[in-house]
Order: C-alpha cells, then structure tokens, then sequence
C-alpha cells in the first residue's frame, strides 16, 4: 500500500468513526522518509546495518513535542506528547487517542518488521531523550537505552522485526536521570502486538477492545502539570517515595467514563503512573476476569476479587456488562492496602495515618511536599463505566485462551542457588546490592549467557537506620528486553500484614516483564536469555526511584 493511499484512507477512516484523531502532521524536520539515520552504527546493532534499503513493514515517524491539549474547561495544558504518522504500510496502525497528551497506540503483528523514525522535538536544547519498548524483546540498540539518548533536532532509527506475542506493550521515554519528568509531562504511549493464536482465542474486538491508560496528575490553579519543584527542599520527600498526584486520570481524562453497551468488553489496562501502586476492584464487589497480563494472554481466565497494578504493569480483563441495564453505572476502584510506604519507625505496618501531606517518620514531618494527594493505598475511584446502550451478546468467556510454553525452574542453570538482588535504601538513596546507575557500568554478577536460563531473586529489605524508611517501601520491579515467569513469592513475617493486603491482586500465571516487591517481600523470577547479546537495563518502575538511579545494567554475552 502507498503512503497516498493509506493516508486517504486513514482520513477517511477519521471521518466515518470520529473516533481516531490524527495527531501527526509536520514532519518536516525529520526530512526525507528514507531515514537518514541518527546514529551511527553500532556493533550488533540491527538498525545500521541494513540501511535504508532493508524492506519493513511498517515505517513510522515519531516526535516527542511540547503541545497544549484540553484537559479542563478552560486554560488548556502545557504538555509533551508523541505525535506519529505512517510512513509507509497500513495506515491503521497508528491510532491517536483524541484531545490527549498520550501518544498513540501503535498497532502491529507479530513477525512485522518495523522502522520507527523518533525526532527529539522537545523545548530547548538540553532534554536528551530516547524511545524504550517497554516489554518487547529486542536487540540491544533497538531497547531504548539511556546512553542512547539523543540531543533536541536529532534522530534516532529503530528498525527491528516484532518477534513478541500478541499483548498490551507499551513506549515511553527513558534518558538518564529523566524519564520520570517525561513520562509525567505526557510522554508514553501503547503498543499493541496481535498474533493468529490471539485472533483464534475470540475476544472482543474493535470498538469492543479499550485500553485504559492509568495515571495520576496533579494540576495548579492554572491547569498545568504540577510536579517535584523543589528536588533538594520539600521535593526530596517526593523523589525518594515516589511521586503521587492528586487524581487519577484515566486515557489523559479527568473523572474518565467509560461509555459501554450491554456487550463483553476486552479492556487493556496499563499502570502508566510514576509510583502509584492500584488494588483494582468493581466498587460492587463484581470479581475481575483476568485474561492477559504484561507479555500476552494467560493460557485460561483466571477469577479475582481484585487486581494489584503497580507501575509499568498491565493487566486485561473481560469485562462482562451483558447482564446489565442502560442507565446502570459501575465504578472501578482501588481499594484500600496497607504497608507499601513502609511503615514508621515502631509503627505496625498498618499506614492508614499517613497522609500525603506531613508524613509522620518516627515523629519527623516530612513537610506538605505532596500536597492533597491520596496517600499509597489510600481508597479511591479510578474510573467510571455507564451502560448507554442494548445490544446484543454472544461472546462467552473461552476456557481456553493461548498456550503459554513457560520454561522450567529445572533447567535453570543457577536453580540451586539464584542470583540475588537486595533493594535497599543507603543514606537516603535506592540501591541495587548496593550500587545506583551507572552508564557503562556492569558487574560480573550482572553478566549472564546467551542461551541460558537462569532464576533471579529480588529481596526487597527494611532499612534498619534509615530514619527516612526503615521498613522498605513497595517496588515494582522491571527487567529490560525479555519477558519472564514469577516462580516464587514469600515475605518477612513481620511485614506479613501490607503483604496480605495485595498479594490476591498478583496476577502470575501469565508472561510479565515487571513485579510488585511490597516491603520484606522476595521474588523468584525465571528468565531466559535468548536470541540478543549486550547490554540493558534492569530497574525499578517507581519511576522517581528509576530516575534517582534505582537502575543498573546486566549484561548478556555470547
Ligand atoms: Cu517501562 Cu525501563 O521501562
Ligand atoms: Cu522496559
Ligand atoms: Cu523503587
């Protein structure tokens, strides 16, 4: 298909719908649709090599822009966003979500060879940044490393073939020491796998399948995006807990309602928030349908009462409304949980004292930094859904969805004594056994072998000392370039109670790339390292924490 008439089409697409908004336009800086390339080729890198010439799929232009968008009645708000346009292959695969600083969700299939032309657009000269697929394997330099960031005006060519399967991926900005300011001015977007095993399953399709981005934000009195502005004063508090807005905005939407008809819905839903960790739950008590998880379908539903998302998590759901009446209105909350702030020094893990603004450390106030901001695990709305309109419903729930082939805890090569990683805090910063980000920096303990299986543990530790957190606090944890199996979880005794308050909501029968450690909690997961050599990164998505260097390399080698 042409860039003519896929473009034509995709207008028209706009017309008829309403529903998709294009958000492209100006490429002009990005030049000739060839892909002059940014970068110079790298050993092992894909994108060098082939050039120009190697034939995709799909080629998309992406810029990160500063922009305005409505988001309350009156001022708009200043924010940065991705704009994308086709440049070459189905014109549908790029879909731009309207009046909303998300970028658009990218739609592509499995075994689809992919060219992604990003442009740093942002205001200034200084805010390097660089486009990381959150959950998709891929070569290294195709990952999104922070070392490959680059300057405003620059360009940087992906160019790799989509070998995940089909699932809920997502992209967002990762630079050094910045993604969490990015990420909370607007940038971050889907980026939707489908495969021939998913079509086969028989979900809700179309307009029947929404993702619902979760975030929280706060505004000032102007409506513009208000986040740490004090870093070395009241901020501190915010960088070193993470950062918590004042309400949740759901798809870029403030107070988000979900329009539905009495139908089966498939919703995506993506924790894109800084540090907010959500308990999920039908405010009727209604159970959640569980089909899919970070890395694709499960291989059949699975009942919960709840769900815990923490950052960088997705979870899908089937979400049945056939039963209901027009006019009938649903709410998704979180529910209440305790203990993932740590708890004060003497205190019982129980948190429901602390408040965002004047936390009380072993009788320290740690000032009004977060203003009126819902504490961590504090009980609050999500979003809404209203049944507006009869139709007519066949679909039911398939006993069967997608086969998972897992690998086993047995061919782990390192399966009688795993690789171990302690979360810690040292003199007010996040560590990693016991070190922060570095560049180029990668230990032998972080160097594995291509080809191999091996279990990793992650212990989130109390900070014995530590009079800002002596407990711990909740990380959600991310490994770069892989999708991975959660084998094993347990947890300190005495810090059994904020564990029990979350743990039903783990949902670990499917592929995930990212994993709630609440505090005193380990983690066994089981990875194989396959197909790419190099380096990536591994990180807490807390993503104050990620960006305060709560980061470090490993290494895959041949
Ligand atoms: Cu969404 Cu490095 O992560
Ligand atoms: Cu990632
Ligand atoms: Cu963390």
């Amino acid at each position: 298909m042409s860039n003519l008439t896929s473009r034509r089409d995709f207008l028209r697409l706009l017309g008829v719908s309403g529903l998709l908004t294009f958000t492209g336009g100006v490429l002009s800086a990005c030049g000739a649709q060839t892909g002059q390339k940014g970068v110079p080729a790298a050993p092992g890198a894909g994108a060098g090599a082939g050039g120009a010439s190697t034939p995709v799929d799909l080629e998309i232009a992406i810029k990160s822009v500063q922009t305005e968008v409505p988001i309350f009645t009156g001022k708009p708000t200043r924010v940065w966003t991705y704009q994308a346009q086709v440049l070459k292959g189905d014109a549908a695969s790029v879909q731009a979500l309207p009046d909303t600083y998300l970028g658009p969700a990218i739609r592509v299939r499995k075994g689809q060879r992919v060219r992604v032309q990003y442009t740093n657009e942002l205001p200034g000269n200084a805010e390097q940044s660089i486009i990381h697929w959150h959950g998709l394997h891929l070569p290294e330099r195709m990952d999104g490393h922070p070392r490959d960031a680059i300057a405003p005006g620059k360009t940087y060519t992906y160019e790799f073939q989509v070998t995940d399967r089909a699932g809920t991926y997502w992209f967002h900005p990762h630079p050094h020491e910045r993604t969490a300011a990015q990420v909370y001015m607007g940038l971050a977007g889907l980026f939707i796998v489908t495969d021939e095993e998913e079509a086969a399953a028989g979900l809700p399709a179309g307009a029947y399948d929404v993702p619902l981005i979760l975030q929280d934000r706060s505004f000032d009195k102007d409506n513009q995006l208000a986040y740490i502005s004090d870093p070395m004063g009241s901020g501190m508090t915010q960088i070193m807990m993470g950062f918590l807005g004042e309400r949740i905005v759901v798809n870029g939407k403030a107070d988000f309602t979900l329009p539905v008809a009495t139908r089966v819905y498939r919703l995506r839903l993506l924790n894109g928030s800084n540090s907010r960790i959500y308990k999920l739950g039908w405010a009727d008590g209604t159970p959640l349908t569980v089909v899919g998880t970070d890395g694709g379908l499960l291989e059949k539903p699975v009942q919960k009462k709840y769900v815990t998302l923490a950052p960088g998590e997705r979870i899908e759901l089937w979400a049945d409304f056939s039963g209901r009446k027009v006019g009938d209105e649903l709410t998704l909350r979180s529910l209440e949980f305790s203990g993932a702030e740590g708890a004060a020094a003497g205190g019982s893990g129980n948190m429901g004292g602390m408040s965002g603004s004047g936390m009380n450390m072993g009788g320290m106030s740690m000032g009004a930094a977060a203003g009126q901001a819902p504490a961590l695990g504090a009980p609050l709305t999500v979003l809404k859904v209203r049944v507006e309109r009869q139709e007519p419903e066949t679909l039911k729930l398939p006993a069967r969805l997608s086969q998972l082939n897992f690998n086993r805890v047995y061919d782990a090569v390192n399966r009688d004594n795993p690789r171990s990683f302690a979360l810690t805090m040292r003199n007010m910063v996040w560590k990693i056994n016991d070190r922060t980000f570095e560049m180029d920096g990668v230990t032998e303990g972080e160097t594995v072998k291509l080809n191999t299986t091996e279990l990793w543990e992650f212990v989130n530790q109390t900070n014995p000392g530590e009079m800002t957190d002596p407990m711990g606090m909740a990380h959600p944890f991310h490994i770069h370039g892989l999708q991975f199996q959660v084998v094993d979880r347990r947890v300190m005794p005495e810090l059994a109670a904020g564990w029990e308050s979350v743990r039903e909501g783990y949902v670990e029968e499917g592929w995930k790339d990212t994993f709630l450690l609440m505090p005193g909690e380990r983690v066994k997961v089981l990875l194989r390292f396959a197909d790419h050599t190099g380096m990536f990164v591994y990180h807490c998505h807390n993503l104050e924490h990620e960006s305060a260097g709560m980061m470090r390399n490993y290494r895959v080698t041949a």
